[in-house]
């Protein structure tokens, strides 16, 4: 399949996908209720340490909540061969080696791979050294894993993408049926409030735009934890010496990537202070009562010079074409569908040169994906540093 195909072949999978019911509001996608007969949730973390996702790894893996039954990395942060080493190295810091890890394809799905090397070092781990990784990838590329994994337990897999969408897109390509059984995405990615690598686009979805718009015409039920919200979450010193003070090997090593991302960042000259953002993916998913999710209608900007990786995000309760089915009728304050009218979903007016080529249409606003809007910072260091620390901190109820 050539690259044309394959993206017009996105476009089916989009018809194609499955109806899905919706999923609880308070929830993120694809957490409620456990998914093993042990009471955990089965997940793939997709993932490109990167010193976010590495600490993201090692906070996942010390969650019991989670059975994680596969790493996938994926080109981002860095090229995938150091984004997967520290897959990899993170694993083994862990004592987790059990899980099987998979690398992905060396750019994204059409365009050519830019990385972040000003965020994350070199090395990714933001110089932060660690021996050459001895367990190896399993060999299957990232796609084929994640596809595995999921037709082994239809249904009962989330997945944790905190890195650009291309494995996942890769694999909903290649087998339109899987989008069906994938039980809901939490990912860090996108944004309501402007972006970080462009003024329109956070990085992950700059990345690969197409794979992202892949994932959100997917079907399947997605929790959005975008800029709007990670933003917020930044390590400080005394974080740092929280973890340094642990004897664990995790907070050990989380310490060690933590100390030197802080003074990374400093060298940088950044303004901010390192920012966490796919940790709070992953405690999302975790906790439930860490952010305040709306309804959206989410779409990725593929084809703008400038804007390619926007989230643009529809909202029956935001935004100005809000409208009463019948202007006369006494105002109630409800949203009920019998009154209100949600906002039409509408594309670029069409090129008078090229009519029918633009991408113009209009359709009923039906939300596809549950954004961050609002985040419980404290809450959100006290499960993170707590887990790193080696403490046993319960989720708080
Ligand atoms: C995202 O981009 C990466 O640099 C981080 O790891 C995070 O996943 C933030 O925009
Ligand atoms: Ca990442």
């Amino acid at each position: 399949m050539n690259r044309r195909q394959f993206v017009a072949s996105s476009s089916a999978l989009a018809i194609g996908s499955l109806a899905r019911s919706s999923w609880s509001r308070d929830s993120p996608a694809g957490a409620q209720g456990s998914s093993t007969s042990s009471g955990q949730h089965r997940v793939i973390i997709d993932t490109d340490p990167g010193y976010d996702d590495a600490l993201a790894l090692l906070f996942a893996m010390s969650s019991p909540e989670l059975k994680i039954e596969a790493i996938t990395a994926v080109s981002g942060n860095l090229p995938i061969e150091i984004t997967l080493a520290n897959s990899l190295r993170m694993v083994e810091i862990a004592g987790r080696t059990d899980i099987p890890v998979a690398g992905g394809p060396k750019t994204p799905l059409v365009r050519q791979g830019i990385f972040a090397p000003e965020g994350h070092g070199d090395n990714g781990l933001a110089g932060a050294e660690f021996p050459p990784p001895k367990v190896k990838p399993v060999d299957m590329p990232a796609a084929e894993l994640i596809r595995s994994v999921v037709r082994k337990y239809p249904g009962e897999v989330t997945l944790l993408p905190i890195g650009p969408h291309t494995n996942i897109a890769t694999a909903l390509l290649a087998d339109p049926a899987l989008a069906g059984m994938i039980r809901g995405i939490c990912m860090m990615g996108g944004s309501l409030s402007g972006g970080n690598i462009t003024p329109a686009a956070e990085f992950n979805i700059y990345v690969d735009p197409e794979a992202a718009r892949i994932v959100f015409h997917s079907g399947i039920p997605i929790t959005m934890v975008g800029l709007d919200v990670t933003n917020r979450v930044v390590l400080t010193e005394e974080h740092v010496r929280t973890l340094e003070a642990g004897h664990t090997p995790v907070s050990q090593g989380a310490g060690k990537i933590a100390r030197a991302v802080l003074e990374y960042w400093r060298k940088q000259g950044f303004v901010s202070k390192p920012i966490l953002f796919d940790e709070v993916a992953v405690a999302e998913f975790l906790d439930p009562k860490l952010l305040t999710l709306e309804d959206y209608y989410i779409d990725v900007e593929t084809s703008g010079d400038i804007t390619a990786g926007e989230t643009v995000g529809y909202s029956p309760i935001h935004g100005e074409d809000q409208r009463w089915l019948n202007p006369e009728a006494p105002r109630t304050g409800s949203r009920d569908p019998a009154y209100y009218r949600p906002p039409d979903i509408r594309g670029s007016a069409p090129s008078i040169y090229r009519p029918g080529s633009s991408s113009f249409f209009t359709k009923t606003y039906k939300p596809n994906a549950k954004v961050a809007v609002d985040v419980d910072v404290e809450r959100f260091f006290r499960l993170f540093i707590g887990r790193l620390s080696g403490k046993q901190v319960a989720i708080e109820v």
